[in-house]
């Protein structure tokens, strides 16, 4: 079922859909003018380097939309598509390069890395100023110190999409299921700093009773991967649901085989008085967005502008 017709239908019940497109093409409208004027301004559009080392299904597809998005905002994308056979250190030695590159402001690794390419050390060599993901141990460190260059998209477009909603964090309970780097931590490090004030519980896949937690809770993120995992009996009326899950499920009657889902069981929110961002239409096409304000940032930053 396509996002528009759900959304008819769940709105004659109470739940309330956030729709992460009109938030998406706010920015989008934003970031074009930026950029503009970073052309304007240095006679060069900026520059995002994409590398993807193999042929992951996903990956390829993600790495499309972003080079997509580049193209409609004015910001020039060099692409690297490697062979799912490079080494280590053929990889860092193109991070390398590119770190050195005067013309290139962001650099962008595609995750997860094939077997036998150290992740750590990928993201490590990325050197600060051009890390629009974020994921270096610097920029993490960074984010844990309050300053907010190159906060990892993903996160940053949930923060985006709550402000344009007038969802409150402060005071509220917030409850993150997930505790990756590209999720859950950077997210419970946002939510819980000064100026957003909320009380964040992290749970992850040790965690005993999650039901114990999102029962009470006013915000829910869930980031597990796991498709039908938040049912409606586990939150409260009035919460809002952040569903980040993106699990691809066999579906003959797509084109391609396959439809996409999120964590978040559905039907089970028919008559919920819930607001939820959904998947697909939610949060996904805000994380590419941010990527986008980042890498303009980059460029400014490198320029010497304040941001
Ligand atoms: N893999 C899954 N999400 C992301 C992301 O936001 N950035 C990168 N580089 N890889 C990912």
């Amino acid at each position: 079922m396509e996002i528009e017709e759900r959304s008819e239908i769940l709105n004659t019940t109470g739940m309330f859909l956030l729709d992460g497109k009109k938030v998406r093409n706010d920015v989008v409208t934003d970031l074009k003018k930026e950029s503009e004027k970073f052309y304007q301004a240095y006679s060069r559009r900026p520059e995002l380097a994409i590398i993807i080392v193999g042929s992951d299904g996903a990956s390829l597809t993600y790495v499309k939309s972003k080079g997509k998005l580049a193209d409609e905002v004015g910001i020039k994308h060099v692409d690297h598509f490697l062979p799912e056979d490079t080494s280590e250190d053929e990889l860092l030695n193109l991070i390398e390069s590119l770190n050195e590159d005067d013309d290139v402001d962001g650099i962008l690794v595609q995750l997860p890395l094939p077997a036998g390419i150290s992740e750590e050390y990928v993201l490590e060599k990325i050197s600060a100023e051009k890390d629009v993901d974020g994921f270096s141990p610097l920029s993490m460190g960074r984010l844990l110190a309050g300053y907010h260059d190159n906060v990892p998209c993903t996160p940053k477009g949930i923060m985006r999409m709550l402000e344009y909603y007038e969802i409150p964090i402060k005071g509220q309970d917030v409850v993150i299921i997930g505790r990756s780097n590209i999720v859950g931590r950077p997210l419970s490090i946002l939510m819980s700093e000064k100026g957003a004030d909320g009380t964040v519980t992290l749970c992850h896949s040790k965690t005993r009773d999650i039901k114990k937690y999102t029962a009470s809770a006013d915000i829910v993120v869930v980031a597990v991967g796991s498709p039908g995992f938040l049912t409606s009996d586990m939150v409260k009326n009035g919460c809002t649901i952040i569903d980040v899950g993106i699990t691809r499920v066999k579906d003959e009657s797509k084109k391609k085989g396959y439809k996409v889902v999120g964590d978040v069981d559905m039907e089970s929110f028919r008559d919920r008085d819930v607001k939820l961002s959904p998947v697909p239409g939610g949060v996904g096409v805000m994380t590419v967005a941010m990527l986008m304000e980042n890498t303009i940032r980059a460029a400014l930053k490198r320029k010497g502008e304040r941001i």
